[in-house]
């Protein structure tokens, strides 16, 4: 599909493993220029490698901990300095382990706080940074269903994601007089199809993490479509939203990409 993204300057944090590897994939079969900034350099350079089979412009890695804000303006500049600009952020990285609230403690919840939050204010600011004086740009921001209806042992995970979702339409109205449209996707389950598509900072990379057969088919069974999420279906909505193309008129929404499991109005 023709998203007219070809030699269009990209980021997007979490590009190593599953989902943000697709949303890699997706850019590169369009032909964009693509920075991975990712804490696993040895995944994220084996999604680059791929991203260049597949037609990308130009894919290289930028080691980043999006938690710390000097780390993720660095990425942006790495990518504005070698492409000229930033066309588009798209705000990946997530982390959570499944728990009860009560079974959690502060560290926990901080940790998840910054990952899931602070790491999106960080790379969002940097991002604006560049695209205000340019008019022009796009952000896409990866938050959960779990934002949308209280999912359990999902407690933090799920409020920050909801912020996650509110700050980007706080973002789009304040930006959208400079040609900035800010989105939202929501992942419902979306799983990897195999081992070489996570790294060993992923959520997935311990087996204890992964869904047995049996379990997938019971969540698959409660899903209007009756079928889990895979990574490209993820990544087919963040390219339609990233596109000035496909999206040119879509700002502040948040969509979900998840089988039905939430269905707002
Ligand atoms: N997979 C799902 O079922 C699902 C469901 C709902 C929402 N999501 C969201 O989708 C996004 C991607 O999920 P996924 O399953 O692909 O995750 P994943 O754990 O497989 O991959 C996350 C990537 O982010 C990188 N990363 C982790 N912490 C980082 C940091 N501080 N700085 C930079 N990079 C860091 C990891 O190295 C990894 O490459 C997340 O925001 C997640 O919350 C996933």
């Amino acid at each position: 599909m023709d998203l007219d993204l070809k030699g269009k300057s990209v980021v997007v944090t979490g590009g190593g493993s599953n989902i943000g590897r697709a949303i890699v994939l997706a850019f590169a079969s369009e032909g964009a220029n693509i920075v991975i900034g990712d804490i696993d350099t040895n995944q994220a350079q084996k999604t680059a490698d791929l991203a260049l089979q597949l037609g990308a412009a130009s894919a290289t890695v930028q080691q980043t901990d999006v938690t710390q804000y000097d780390q993720a303006k660095a990425l942006i500049k790495a990518a504005a300095d070698k492409h000229g600009a930033l066309d588009v952020l798209v705000n990946n990285v997530g982390w959570d382990r499944l728990m009860f609230f009560t079974q959690t403690e502060p560290s926990f919840w901080q940790k998840v706080i910054q990952i899931n939050y602070v790491g999106v204010l960080n790379c969002t600011h940097a991002a604006l940074e560049v695209m205000v004086p340019r008019n022009s740009g796009a952000i896409v921001s990866i938050s959960s269903d779990a934002s949308r209806q209280g999912e359990p042992r999902e407690a933090v995970y799920g409020g920050c994601k909801a912020a996650v979702n509110s700050f980007m339409k706080t973002i789009a109205k304040e930006n959208g007089r400079y040609g900035i449209r800010c989105n939202v996707v929501c992942p419902g389950v979306t799983i990897p199809s195999s081992s070489d598509e996570v790294g060993g900072t992923s959520m997935w990379s311990d087996a204890g993490s992964m869904f047995t057969p049996e379990q997938l088919e019971k969540v698959a069974k409660a899903l209007p479509l009756r079928k889990v999420g895979r990574p490209q279906d993820i990544a087919n909505a963040v390219a339609f939203l990233a596109s000035n193309k496909s999206a040119g008129h879509v700002t502040g929404q948040v969509l979900s990409v998840s089988g039905g499991y939430s269905m707002i109005g």
